[in-house]
């Protein structure tokens, strides 16, 4: 890379990593009553779905070749990686691309992309972009949502972007993908879908948003929880009930895990409109900072924790602290999990659910909390530090959080069992 363009980079990642971004879009304040919030600004009164197309079969993947001829595509450019490139679906997406006579190999390295994709990471999020197609294994529900990850290894950057304009133009959802997932790759794609669900239904309510946007353009891509994404986040909950066990323990259970993989979108749909809160904010930092952690199951080279891990450890205690409002939603959750809720208090909904969680990450032999991913007290300060920036989606848990607070919830989570 050419020195201009190195330093050009490093600004922009110095820009990413000092400030959440600010933009009408991206940015919102709390707010606890409808109408007018604390600091005096009108609250959203609207709220807005976008979904992609979604097109669902075992199979359906050997069909993009012909959706790109059909969009009139000439050149079309395939991200992949060198684990994946290797697996059968990337095999037949290229089939398809030879069989439509679409394909010219031009392989790019990775740094060749940095620029352009950090160019785009600082854009306004109404910059179109062309048609992008979108063949998944379960988990992200990226196959339905504006959001994207950005993650820059080197300086341990690692931001999220969510912008309609990045909504898939369709999205693939193959279930024959999920045959080739190792067990821990089922159990923390399946542990994001969960998350996904359980902060999309517990987030601040649109109506308490704020500011209101002048102009509908203005309006963020995470809106806060609302009717429409409740009814995707409550069924998502109830086939991770029904299905999540199964599939991480049986690779060829094809019925549980096509189901994890349509749960997977519609937790999708559901907070890819109302958003995500603490659980996600509080990953990027648990990711990011990564010091020796390799998780099981992934053939890479470097230290990883992985995103489904690294958002699902401090549920309990996130869900714990957001109990206070809203805790018929938390104790719903905890119900269609699998709790007794027969005899338990409103007032303990925090708990019950942080234990229905407690329990189902210990029956599926997950890692005891941030100390067991070699993280320890004095990590705090850094994991609270790279939390702050984050406020795109913190500022939509349904309880606003000080440093105080963020310390006292890594710290909860340093130990589950
Ligand atoms: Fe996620």
């Amino acid at each position: 890379m050419a020195a201009a363009s190195r330093s050009r980079v490093a600004h922009l990642l110095r820009q990413l990593q000092r400030a959440a971004c600010q933009c009408p879009t991206h940015s919102h304040t709390y707010s606890q009553a409808p109408g007018i919030s604390p600091s005096g600004k009108i609250t959203d009164y609207a709220f807005e779905m976008a979904v992609s197309n979604i097109r669902y079969g075992a199979g359906v993947t050997k069909e993009v070749g012909m959706d790109l001829q059909n969009m009139g595509a000439k050149n079309v450019c395939m991200m992949t990686d060198k684990n994946l490139s290797r697996l059968p679906p990337v095999q037949i997406v290229m089939d398809s691309l030879v069989k439509n006579a679409l394909w010219k190999l031009l392989s790019l390295p990775k740094r060749e992309l940095l620029m352009p994709m950090l160019l785009w990471v600082v854009a306004p999020p109404w910059t179109p972009v062309k048609p992008l197609i979108f063949p998944t294994t379960s988990g992200t529900g990226s196959e339905t949502t504006g959001v994207a990850i950005f993650d820059y290894e080197p300086l341990k950057v690692k931001i999220g972007i969510g912008s309609r304009a990045i909504k898939p133009t369709l999205g693939l959802i193959d279930p024959l993908h999920t045959l080739h997932m190792p067990d821990r790759v089922v159990a923390n794609s399946g542990f994001d879908v969960l998350c996904h669900a359980l902060e999309s239904y517990t987030a601040l309510p649109y109506h308490m948003r704020s500011p209101c946007p002048s102009n509908p353009i203005f309006r963020p891509a995470y809106q806060g929880s609302n009717p429409i994404s409740d009814i995707w986040a409550v069924h998502a909950l109830r086939i991770v009930a029904k299905y999540l066990k199964r599939a991480v323990r049986n690779p060829d259970d094809l019925e549980a895990r096509s189901n994890m993989h349509l749960a997977s979108a519609f937790a999708g749909i559901g907070f890819g409109n109302a958003g995500v809160h603490l659980c996600h904010g509080m990953s990027y930092p648990i990711s990011g900072l990564v010091k020796t952690y390799k998780a099981k199951d992934y053939s890479v080279d470097h230290p990883l924790v992985p995103h489904g891990l690294s958002v699902v450890l401090t549920s309990p205690a996130v869900f714990t602290f957001t109990a206070q409002m809203f805790p018929e939603r938390h104790l719903e959750t905890a119900e269609i999990l699998g709790a007794d809720t027969r005899t338990a208090r409103i007032a303990d909904a925090g708990l019950v659910l942080a234990d229905t969680l407690r329990k189902l990450l210990f029956d599926l032999d997950v890692d005891d909390g941030l100390a067991a991913i070699g993280y320890s007290k004095v990590d705090i300060p850094a994991l609270v530090k790279g939390t702050l920036p984050q406020e795109r989606v913190t500022k939509l848990a349904p309880r606003p959080q000080s440093e105080e607070d963020l310390s006292a919830l890594f710290e909860a989570s340093m130990k589950l069992y």
